[in-house]
């Protein structure tokens, strides 16, 4: 027990007393993106449901396919940073996603974001499991894969210097609400 604990601060240490370190040279944070998502009554003049439901979930693209969300997406075992670098350490997903014995992610990601080092946290932070990979395919082969309603709330308040996925987090949910009411057609490409 000690002895992990012990292991997981060296890890930590490591990590996060550089990037401190370093922190009074990065830029200051960035202001929120001023990219905004279209609402769903924005569709309503698409008469037919199945090209009102392919165009909407166009518009909820922009999110899907946001770093902010690809990062936790990504294509194979290692999570990406920024606008898609690989993960840094290189991490690996692990069992159960939560990365392997002496790199897991809750070593450095804790509950909230930790701004002093600018590493980005939320209570269920782990790599999203292989079948949910996005990262390369189409948005018409996401839609094929989704099954739930999103809501990672983390990418709308994602700390440091990253920028926000589009709109907020209610915006998106409606979207995807209108996109599954109008019968959750797919786009053609
Ligand atoms: C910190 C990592 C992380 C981030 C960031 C993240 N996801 Fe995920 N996502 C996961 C994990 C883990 C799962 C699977 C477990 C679950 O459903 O909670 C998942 C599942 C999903 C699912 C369910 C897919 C299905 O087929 O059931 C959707 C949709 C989704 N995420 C969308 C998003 C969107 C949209 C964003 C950005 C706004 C996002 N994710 C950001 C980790 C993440
Ligand atoms: C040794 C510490 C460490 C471990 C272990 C670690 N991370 Fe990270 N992670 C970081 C740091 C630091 C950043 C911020 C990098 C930056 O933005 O400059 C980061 C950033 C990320 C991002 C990018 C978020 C974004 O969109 O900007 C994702 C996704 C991520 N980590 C997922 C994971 C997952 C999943 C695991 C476990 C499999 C994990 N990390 C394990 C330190 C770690």
């Amino acid at each position: 027990m000690r002895r992990r604990a012990l292991a997981s601060l060296a890890v930590w240490a490591a990590v996060i007393v550089p990037l401190s370190a370093g922190a009074q040279a990065l830029p200051p944070p960035r202001p929120p993106s001023g990219s905004v998502l279209r609402a769903p009554g924005d569709f309503a003049r698409i008469g037919d449901p199945t090209a009102r439901a392919a165009a909407i979930f166009v518009e909820a693209g922009k999110v899907l396919q946001h770093p902010r969300c690809l990062n936790c997406h990504p294509d194979g075992d290692r999570p990406t940073q920024g606008i898609g670098y690989p993960h840094q350490p290189p991490v690996q997903r692990g069992d159960d996603g939560l990365g392997v014995s002496a790199m897991r992610c809750t070593t450095c990601h804790q509950a909230v974001n930790f701004e002093p080092a600018r590493v980005p946290g939320n209570a269920k932070w782990r790599l999203a499991p292989a079948s949910m990979a996005w990262q390369r395919r189409s948005l018409v082969e996401i839609c094929a894969l989704l099954k739930h309603d999103p809501l990672v709330g983390w990418a709308w308040s994602p700390g440091g210097y990253r920028e926000p996925a589009p709109g907020t987090q209610a915006d998106f949910g409606a979207l995807i609400r209108a996109w599954a009411d109008a019968g959750a057609a797919c786009p053609a490409r």
